[in-house]
């Protein structure tokens, strides 16, 4: 076991720590406070290869492997979580399923600007009736022939209104429950498909998030991912992997108001003295310290184990849901130390505390990571 970053890894952190701080740092507070999706920003990571990290050169992208792509993501989620949501999406929900799931055909077609960053993906998977109940799908794709008719709604979807592209998960037979699922890639410009209102959200403001309404929309056969009915082991198989990225994105988060945290500790005087040198304030920061590492582990861990081609469900879980647990720890912790300053916008950490939540939400629960985990250690 070796706990070295290689030369190129220690280069990923840098760019995405530079970037994060020259270029995401400026507008983080307004595009908070006004919703404001960071277009320039996620066009920049485009450019730096941070939309399709792992995804093969011969495709348009970084090639990196998934220690590299949790660094980037750690380092852009300290500044910026909703940045960090719409790279995470594109990169694991989308690339990575195109990737390893598409023929040719589709890769040339969608992975290629998706990889690039010339066009951003969503993933639509929640629906208004079924978000941890994932197999109970009610938006249905029925076989005409040439083509499927799609006809449903989707809710909550990241990069909703931004997407050019969109892997969306419907019923194709309900008879067979959820070997009846399938996967398509649907164009946003198909006639018969509207973008919701966008959501006003707690955290993770900057982010795009909407619903999708589908209306006889035609999407032609060659657009299905893999074999018929191969829809819900895809979804699992992809959430699998952006599992690791919200796991990294909640890493970035409490690494984030963790410095912020022990920076004004190291300023803030009470008593005649820096707070950091109170018991009460050293001691939460030791917490802190501990936890964060201990998370980033199981992020490295679970990053490892995919590049080796393991089963990473069960360790995908655990660090999503020991990680969001942390963000939001170190995040509500870093409100107090920061006492009346945590509480305004211009600190910082007010809003890392809001962002933080939705980690324990998206991508499964908590509760939905803990039914992986148990199922894996019954079997095994
Ligand atoms: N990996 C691989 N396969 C899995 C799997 C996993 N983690 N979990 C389940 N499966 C497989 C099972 O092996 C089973 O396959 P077979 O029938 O071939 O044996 C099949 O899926 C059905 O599984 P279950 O019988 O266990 O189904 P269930 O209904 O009891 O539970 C669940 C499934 C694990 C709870 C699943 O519904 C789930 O993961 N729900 C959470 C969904 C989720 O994460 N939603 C997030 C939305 S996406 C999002 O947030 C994106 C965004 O924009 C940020």
């Amino acid at each position: 076991m070796n706990f070295n970053l290689s030369e190129e890894q220690l280069m990923i952190q840098q760019a995405a720590r530079d970037f994060a701080q020259n270029e995401l740092l400026p507008g983080v507070i307004e595009r908070d406070t006004h919703q404001k999706f960071p277009t320039e920003q996620v066009k920049k990571m485009g450019e730096m290869g941070f939309m399709g990290m792992m995804v093969d050169p011969k495709y348009g992208g970084a090639g990196m492997d998934s220690i590299a792509y949790v660094l980037a993501i750690e380092e852009i989620s300290k500044v910026d979580a909703s940045a960090a949501v719409v790279m995470s999406v594109n990169n694991s929900l989308v690339c990575a399923g195109i990737e390893k799931f598409c023929n040719e055909e589709q890769k040339q077609k969608y992975l290629v600007p998706l990889a690039t960053g010339e066009a951003i993906g969503a993933f639509a998977l929640s629906e208004p009736e079924a978000g941890s109940d994932a197999t109970s799908q009610s938006t249905t794709a029925v076989d005409m022939g040439d083509h499927y008719m799609l006809n449903g709604t989707k809710n909550w979807i990241t990069n909703g209104g931004t997407a050019k592209y969109y892997v969306v998960i419907a019923q194709t037979d309900v008879e067979k429950k959820h070997k009846g699922i399938n996967a398509f890639i649907v164009e946003r410009d198909w006639d018969g498909f509207e973008i919701g209102p966008k959501e006003d959200k707690l955290g993770i403001r900057g982010s795009d998030t909407h619903s999708l309404l589908f209306t006889d929309v035609k999407v032609p056969k060659e657009n299905r991912i893999g074999e018929d009915g191969f829809g819900f082991s895809f979804a699992m198989a992809v959430l699998n992997g952006g599992r690791i990225g919200i796991a990294s994105q909640a890493l970035g988060i409490a690494s984030g108001a963790y410095e912020l945290a022990l920076k004004y500790a190291q300023v803030r005087k009470a008593f005649k003295k820096e707070i950091i040198h109170h018991q009460a304030i050293a001691f939460k920061l030791a917490d802190m310290h501990v936890n964060i590492m201990a998370a980033r582990l199981l992020c490295y861990k679970a990053a490892v184990e995919k590049d080796e081609g393991k089963d990473i469900s069960e360790s995908g879980a655990m660090a999503k849901l020991y990680s969001s647990q942390v963000a939001m720890d170190t995040t509500i912790e870093a409100v107090q130390i920061h006492g009346g300053y945590g509480y305004v916008k211009e600190y910082h950490v007010e809003r890392m505390m809001r962002d933080a939540k939705i980690t324990q939400i998206y991508e499964g629960t908590s509760e939905i990571q803990k039914i992986v985990i148990s199922r894996s250690i019954t079997n095994k």
